[in-house]
């Protein structure tokens, strides 16, 4: 092998961890670290080198899938009609050598192209049974897919049911995208933001990540949206795949208006470019167009090859970027001690903003890109919200270059000497009780609207009494009077007196609020409402074993432990002691009694259900006298059972005899025993 070879093979395995790595950012953990267009450039590179290197031909190279997203968390079924990705390109000159193509492959006879927007989600496939959605499954790596029903069906925009005698088959299957809205992304990012959790970077993480979601009530609450493109089946309706389309739009499915069928290349190009500005007002993101051969016929005629169909392309519009210098880094530190490093730049115009910060996320990032002050760096906003550095031009550093970017080791604010815990990304101040970023912080999120919702008060009244040693904790806001509010500081009597009715009224702020309000790490609104309505008292709360509180609907380990740890530390019990005996509610108000139709009985609830959620469910039990528990033994009465019930619990129950309920079954009961209205 020549020295040239070498290198060569070199590059090959090399391009191919690294695509390994990046493809398990996308599309397990649903946060990349470089563009798509990043990732193209690279696989392209590897699958170029691998054409000349027949003899490192490897089966489980990047270049052999065509991505998985599959998880471990659903059912994974196989898909009827392989779903294939599509040939993509940046570059005009490709959408006109497909086009040529497509005319030589039909020698030479007549035909038209759908012009479609490239929806920038998550590939679905949903199937119809006599006109009922049966099954919705990711795309996964072409031939498996997860089985997301229970998810898919909290979608507004999908029908479950079509309206009879609309014309559809008795069996079809019709694909599309699942996306998030632009504004449903920003205020769920805005949301995380205060909670500190890890920001998605775009709407098409922010969907996958939900659609993934083990809760569809997390599904339903984030507002999902769907495109639908494509019609499968023995029997559809028409030859055009246009026509298709235009009628599963009479079915009630979503398709886009943007659709167009069109003759020649010219009017091709007429509708890229005219795309490439409109695209900006959609409510969804884009990120190209995609163009289909109409005719069905003709799309059988030209055939796929192994990976793509040979009768449709994806052209994507390059990302918008800019070249700017980095002045300065600067370091923000979170109510959780998290420390996040910013970019602070020279301001530049990109996407019609602005721009002038970016965040660098971590203290690796900044290694990964060798940042030294002074550099010019390249800003993109593919479709994301938050400016990103996604390189440095090191080809024109000069004398005025500073010096190299390193990350602090001591807090900004406290002064604390900085940790890194093993196999975290983020650097901490751990100076939880001292440091005055962390204090305020966590006081800012204990008065925020989805919290105890005294918003009155304002972050720099927070840090102007903090200053002025008044509030340590916000267990301190229920000490304040009128005239620590009001005088020297800006604030008029009149404001200061509504403020403290303001804390004043946050005393009888639901219990869900409460615990949203502590602030325990990746405690949001979802889970501290579940955990709200599983413990109803502040006390069981803290008594929890992990046991129990891996039994609460949507808490999993990572939020389990961290109430666990919450609890565990002293400071925090004393905070919430605080908090009771300054009268803020520490319960959920009694349940009210609807009958005694279940008095003495023992049920546990297991599965997804329609009519109401598993909460509600456990909330009828009682109501009707009844008990939860959350594990069979042969002293249960009986298991309300939904879809999905696990199989082991399943085997359980038959072995010990026990009954199961369904849903309906279950609703009849406490209809008929207590007239009760459900
Ligand atoms: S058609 C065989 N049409 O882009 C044809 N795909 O790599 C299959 N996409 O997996 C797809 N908008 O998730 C089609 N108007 C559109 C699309 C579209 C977005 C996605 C889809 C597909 C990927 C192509």
């Amino acid at each position: 092998m020549s020295l040239f070879d070498q290198s060569e093979k070199e590059r090959i395995l090399q391009l191919r961890a690294t695509l390994h790595h990046h493809n398990y950012l996308y599309y397990v953990e649903s946060r990349p670290e470089i563009s798509d267009r990043e990732f193209d450039r690279l696989l392209a590179e590897l699958a170029e080198l691998e054409s000349h290197h027949p003899e490192l031909f490897d089966a489980n190279s990047p270049t052999q899938r065509v991505g998985s997203d599959l998880s471990h968390k659903f059912e994974q079924v196989p898909h009827r009609y392989a779903m294939l990705s599509l040939g993509n390109t940046y570059n005009r000159g490709d959408v006109e050598a497909f086009y040529r193509r497509i005319e030589e492959g039909l020698g030479g006879e007549p035909f038209e192209i759908c012009c479609e927007l490239k929806f920038d989600g998550l590939g679905i496939s949903l199937i119809y049974e006599k006109g009922r959605l049966v099954r919705a499954v990711t795309r996964g790596d072409g031939t498996l897919g997860d089985d997301v029903t229970a998810n898919v069906r909290t979608i507004r925009s999908i029908p479950l049911v079509l309206p009879e005698g609309a014309g559809w088959p008795d069996e079809f299957e019709i694909r599309g995208e699942i996306l998030m809205p632009w504004e449903r992304f920003e205020q769920l990012n805005k949301a995380r933001e205060l909670r500190e959790l890890p920001l998605f970077a775009n709407p098409r993480n922010a969907a996958s990540g939900t659609l993934k979601s083990q809760n569809s009530a997390v599904v339903a609450e984030r507002g999902l949206d769907a495109r639908l493109y494509y019609l499968l089946g023995e029997n559809i309706p028409a030859e055009s795949h246009y026509a298709n389309l235009e009628m599963a739009r009479g079915w009630g499915f979503k398709v886009s208006e943007a659709m167009k069928r069109v003759t020649g290349l010219d009017a091709v190009f007429d509708y890229i470019d005219y795309w490439q500005e409109q695209r900006k007002n959609l409510p969804v993101a884009t990120d190209g167009i995609v163009l289909k051969v109409d005719s069905i016929r003709q799309q059988k005629a030209l055939g796929y090859t192994a990976k793509s169909p040979r009768w449709a392309i994806a052209y994507k519009y390059p990302a918008e970027r800019a070249l700017t210098r980095l002045v300065e880094v600067t370091y923000h530190v979170g109510r959780t001690g998290a420390v996040t490093p910013v970019a602070n730049m020279e301001p530049i115009q990109l996407s019609g903003t602005m721009v002038r910060r970016a965040s660098l996320h971590n203290q690796d990032i900044i290694a990964g890109l060798d940042l030294h002050i002074g550099d010019m760096v390249y800003v993109e906003k593919a479709g994301e919200i938050i400016p990103q550095i996604v390189g440095v031009a090191k080809e024109l550093r000069d004398e005025k270059l500073g010096p190299k970017v390193k990350f602090i080791d001591h807090c900004p604010d406290c002064g604390a000497p900085l940790v890194r815990y093993e196999g975290e990304a983020a650097t901490y101040c751990p100076d939880a009780t001292g440091c005055p970023q962390q204090i305020k912080g966590r006081i800012e999120h204990f008065i925020s609207r989805d919290a105890m919702n005294i918003s009155s008060l304002g972050p720099e009244s927070v840090d102007e009494m903090f200053e002025r040693d008044l509030l340590h904790d916000a267990a301190d806001l229920y000490r304040l009077g009128v005239k620590d509010l009001s005088g020297a500081y800006g604030t008029r009597e009149r404001s200061a007196q509504n403020i403290i009715k303001a804390i004043d009224r946050s005393r009888e702020a639901g219990f869900d609020r409460v615990v949203f309000a502590l602030g325990i790490r990746f405690v949001g609104k979802v889970a501290a409402k579940s955990l709200a309505a599983h413990f109803k008292t502040i006390e069981r709360l803290r008594q929890a074993g992990m046991e129990e509180l891996l039994s609460v609907e949507g808490i999993g380990a990572i939020i389990a432990g961290a109430v666990a740890e919450y609890f565990a530390n002293p400071r925090n019990l004393d905070f919430v002691a605080r908090l009771q005996a300054a009268g803020v509610n520490m319960a959920m108000p009694e349940t009210e009694t609807l009958s005694d139709c279940l008095s003495g009985q023992t049920v546990v609830v297991s599965g997804t259900f329609t009519q109401h959620s598993r909460d509600e469910y456990k909330k009828l039990i009682e109501a009707h006298g009844g008990k939860n528990v959350t594990s069979i033994s042969s002293k249960t009465s009986f298991i309300l059972a939904g879809a999905n019930m696990g199989p082991s619990k399943l085997e359980k129950a038959q072995k010990l005899g026990v009954k199961i309920m369904s849903e309906t079954d279950f609703l009849t009961l406490i209809d008929k025993t207590a007239g009760s209205e459900t």
